[in-house]
């Protein structure tokens, strides 16, 4: 093999799979790890996909081992590791040459790495990769954010390994340094809300119309036919088919329900408030997953302040209908944050083309963003979705469901803080003349803040 077309650092389960992925696609691979003994495995298990890898160490030799200008690839945890490695990289590095950092990294720090790589004539991409070791090793989505010249670099490489959706690669370059990252996070923000609301929904079902979990599956199984056909829906209805295999009971039935994160979706709330934007129904995700981890308070106030749920008389097509409509406003949160993100930033940011890029190979993948895609397509005003005409028709048509099974939840004391939000988030944008008037008013009245009359420029003050 001659010299490589990509470095890949890190073999662990994302890294392997990414590198069988270039491998495959006929692309020369060098390889290297951390624990150098991993190496001589990767390679075996790779088979005949192995003439296109060239495991090598240590660092020096990897580096010597890849075409200039060099690419590399680290698919190593996020944050003071990724640090450690451009230190130790950096100064083997030629003008021109690339780094990658491809995991779930904060943006405000890819920004900063590549200013300061930048500085010394070499480039930082940051690459959002969504669709977990599958998607990795077969087609992933990737979200792409450095210059113009690593992309020219990329393009071909990352094009062959993508995922397609109807023969377009699902990878782009969507802006410079940061806006690779920024995009996976509110994506992975998006997926935080469409979980939970699957949470919800699998709970009204669970404790509002006592139904089993493989009952439950089967209705997720026959939604994943219909406008709900998502990857999310579809794996759910799967789970819940599955029984323990030491217990023989329900799978779903033996997990703790205490979710983990860690932290792409806090990171996407984080952003939006710092941008003066809301997300509340991506925020509600955040806010049940750590509710959710504070099992023994959650257990004490179930005794003391009771736990009793009532039924849930609303039928699967109102719950489906109801699911449409929350999916629909979780992602329309989701891309109000990454308008505002793009002005913040100066990044343009193409809603539609990452609308496109999301519809196959990444976890939050769904027939809905073929239609949000078109949406933007067609030039939502503003950025909004909400606005966009075949959406608003599909919110029309689904919102009476949401509104009829969030207020049979409330009612029976259920919790779905993340389809309250939706609808909540609904009906305020929906509200030509709001209520903040009389916020305005206190304003005035404590503080001497001042606010606008209507229809009038200027900062006017109550006879208070
Ligand atoms: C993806 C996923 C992936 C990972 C998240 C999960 O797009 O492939 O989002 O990036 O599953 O890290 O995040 P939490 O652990 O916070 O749920």
């Amino acid at each position: 093999m001659g010299k490589a077309q990509i470095g890949v650092y890190g073999l662990g389960t994302m890294g392997s799979a990414l590198a069988l992925n270039l491998a495959e696609n006929g692309i020369r691979v060098a390889v290297t790890n951390r624990e150098a003994d991993w190496i001589a495995d990767f390679l075996h298990e790779a088979g005949e996909l192995a003439d296109n890898l060239q495991g090598v160490e240590p660092l020096g030799d990897f580096v010597a081992a890849l075409s200039t200008p060099r690419v590399i690839l680290f698919m190593i945890p996020s944050g003071a590791p990724m640090d450690a490695m451009i230190e130790a990289v950096a100064p083997l590095l030629e003008p021109g040459d690339t780094i990658i950092d491809g995991g779930n990294a904060d943006f405000h720090a890819t920004r900063r790495r590549a200013e300061a790589l930048a500085a010394r004539d070499l480039h930082f991409v940051g690459m959002g990769v969504s669709g977990g070791e599958e998607g990795a090793r077969y087609g992933p989505s990737m979200m792409v954010g450095g210059s113009a010249h690593s992309w020219a670099q990329l393009k071909p490489m990352l094009e062959a390994i993508a995922a397609r959706y109807e023969g377009a690669p699902c990878v782009a370059r969507l802006g410079p340094d940061g806006a690779g990252h920024f995009v996976k996070t509110v994506h992975n923000g998006i997926e935080y809300a469409d979980m939970q609301i699957i949470a919800e929904i699998y709970g009204l079902m669970r404790n509002g119309k006592a139904c089993a979990p493989a009952a439950i599956g089967a209705v997720f199984e026959h939604w994943n036919e219909g406008p709900l056909r998502s990857y999310l829906v579809e794996i759910t209805g799967k789970a819940l088919a599955y029984d323990d295999p030491v217990t023989g009971h329900p799978m779903v039935d033996v997990i703790k329900d205490a979710a983990g994160q860690k932290g792409t979706g806090r990171w996407t709330v984080v952003e939006a408030v710092r941008m003066g934007q809301a997300a509340s129904t991506i925020e509600a995700a955040v806010g049940a997953r750590a509710w959710s981890s504070e099992k023994a308070t959650r257990m004490e106030a179930e005794r003391i302040l009771g736990g009793a749920r009532g039924a849930i008389a609303c039928d699967e097509t109102t719950l489906e209908e109801a699911f449409i409509a929350a999916r629909i406003l979780g992602h329309a949160q989701g891309f109000r944050i990454l308008s505002a993100a793009s002005g913040e930033y100066d990044w343009s940011l193409d809603l539609a083309l990452i609308a496109r890029i999301w519809r196959a190979g990444c976890i939050i993948r769904s027939a809905l963003l073929d239609d949000i895609s078109e949406a933007f397509q067609g030039g939502a005003p503003r950025g909004q979705l909400i606005l966009a005409p075949g959406i608003a028709a599909m919110l029309a048509r689904t919102v009476p469901a949401l509104r009829q099974v969030v207020a049979e939840a409330v009612h029976g004391g259920h919790a779905v803080p993340a389809m309250a939000a939706a609808l909540s988030f609904y009906d305020s944008m929906r509200q030509g003349y709001g209520t903040a008037n009389i916020i305005q008013a206190q304003r005035d009245f404590f503080g001497h803040h001042g606010f606008e009359r209507l229809g009038e420029e200027g900062r006017h003050h109550g006879p208070w």
